[in-house]
């Protein structure tokens, strides 16, 4: 059969698909069209073979076409189960036993698809529980693409200005045609600022605050000593729900994600991603009482919940086989993937140091960026303050060319897997060390 290039199947594509693709951050420059993934590799129509460190956006924790993960996919194909659509499902209540028994963040859970649904249903969940409409986002954070939450994520200066604290920021939405009703209701604060979340509880009745614990769609920016605690004290205080969103940082860095390890618990947290190793599922879950709400006997305290596919069995055996996985061997394995990552984030600070070049790494165990910038960032001012954004993506294209797939789009987080190798780190490196000599 033919090979078609990257550039046929984009123009076959536009004919159908405004741009020829299903999701505009898929859109890259230089066209690639991947045909196969395996493990830690990519290959393209040409058959070049690329290391991933994309992991399409991070679900890929155990790496792609994980087996187990896939034999369990298929088994649940010829099992004769189906979406039945009445009745609960044996296969639901194995994945929320697994998923409760092993995260300490929740005690109920319940299943959706993706994580933008899940982020809706949890400020649902908050809004039903407090009786109160506002809500809190922050700036440089992404939780989805619904018109609540898909605002102030990645701002140019002009559009951020100074920064803002205490206070909060003119919302920004991601695109056109969302409803301006909920500017009345989202308030944007930078992170790391909690004099900003006071500011706007004392303004507002705040229902909730979503956040990922550590910002992970622009780039890697963590979370400063006592912050997150400081969020609870606030949630506390002022009554809202504090809502972590670990859509990416969810059994990526710990099986309970980032709020195991940083013991802070939120009222609600969101899972997707790397729970089902690639397949669509997403989790809301959080504790009983406000999970609860869902079948609250008083209709005008309960909150709406439905989804044909919201605990698909193909999607639901996936995610089993997944954490079933990553339980068994979460001792080695996370101290394997923080060592990993460790080794990457020292070879990288060695090459930029031997070229003089000024650059940090920021890194939670697999996740890793770098920035052209002395130290690792706090908020989204730091890095458009401080980045060099074309020297980044002139450095990914580099790499791209010498078979490192580090996605072209300045500051995105790289994901590191299982499926790496130590040779596969060693090798980056190398090709690290020659694409810089080439950009710089
Ligand atoms: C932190 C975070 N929350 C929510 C979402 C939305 O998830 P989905 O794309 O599955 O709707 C994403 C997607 O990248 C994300 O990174």
């Amino acid at each position: 059969m033919d090979k078609p290039s990257a550039e046929s199947v984009l123009q076959h594509n536009r004919r159908y698909i405004p741009g020829g693709i299903s999701s505009v951050n898929r859109a890259i420059d230089p066209a690639i069209t991947f045909l196969k993934a395996e493990g830690a590799y990519l290959w393209d129509t040409e058959g070049k073979r690329y290391i991933d460190y994309h992991a399409g956006f991070a679900p890929y924790f155990l790496g792609h076409n994980f087996k187990t993960v896939n034999m369990a996919a298929a088994a649940a194909l010829n099992t004769g189960e189906s979406l039945f659509g009445a009745g609960p499902s044996v296969s639901e209540g194995r994945l929320a036993e697994l998923i409760c028994e092993n995260v300490p963040a929740v005690d109920k859970i319940t299943l959706m698809n993706t994580g933008s649904e899940a982020t809706s249903l949890a400020i649902r969940i908050g809004r039903a529980i407090t009786g109160r409409q506002h809500i809190i986002v922050m700036q440089g954070g992404y939780n989805g693409n619904h018109d609540e939450l898909a605002t102030n994520v990645f701002n140019t200066p002009a559009e951020i200005g100074p920064r803002v604290s205490p206070g909060e920021y003119p919302l920004r939405p991601l695109g056109a045609g969302t409803t301006l009703t909920h500017n009345r209701f989202t308030h944007a604060v930078n992170y790391n600022d909690l004099e900003s979340v006071r500011y706007v509880c004392r303004r507002y009745p705040v229902a909730a605050l979503i956040t990922e614990p550590l910002l992970q769609n622009i780039g890697v920016v963590k979370p400063k000593p006592g912050y997150l605690e400081g969020l609870r004290d606030l949630a506390d205080e002022f009554g809202f729900l504090l809502v972590f969103d670990e859509v990416k940082t969810g059994f990526r860095h710990a099986v309970g994600g980032y709020s195991e390890i940083s013991g802070v618990r939120p009222d609600l947290v969101v899972y997707g991603k790397a729970v089902a190793n690639g397949f669509p599922l997403a989790v809301v879950g959080g504790k009983a009482e406000y999970m609860d709400s869902i079948i609250d006997p008083d209709p005008a305290r309960r909150p709406f919940v439905a989804g044909t596919y919201n605990g698909h069995p193909v999607a639901v055996a996936a995610a089993i086989e997944t954490v079933r996985y990553l339980v068994a061997t979460k001792d080695s394995l996370y101290p394997r993937m923080e060592k990993m990552g460790a080794a990457m984030e020292a070879g990288i600070l060695d090459i930029f140091a031997r070229k003089g070049i000024k650059a940090c790494v920021a890194r939670q165990g697999s996740a890793f960026s770098f920035y052209l910038m002395e130290k690792p960032p706090a908020d989204l001012h730091d890095i458009v303050e401080g980045h060099d954004f074309a020297k980044d993506v002139a450095l990914r294209r580099a790499l791209i060319q010498r078979g490192v797939f580090f996605v072209p789009i300045a500051t995105k987080q790289c994901s590191l897997s299982a499926a790496h190798s130590d040779a596969d780190v060693q090798f980056t490196l190398e090709q690290f060390e020659s694409a810089v000599a080439e950009v710089w």
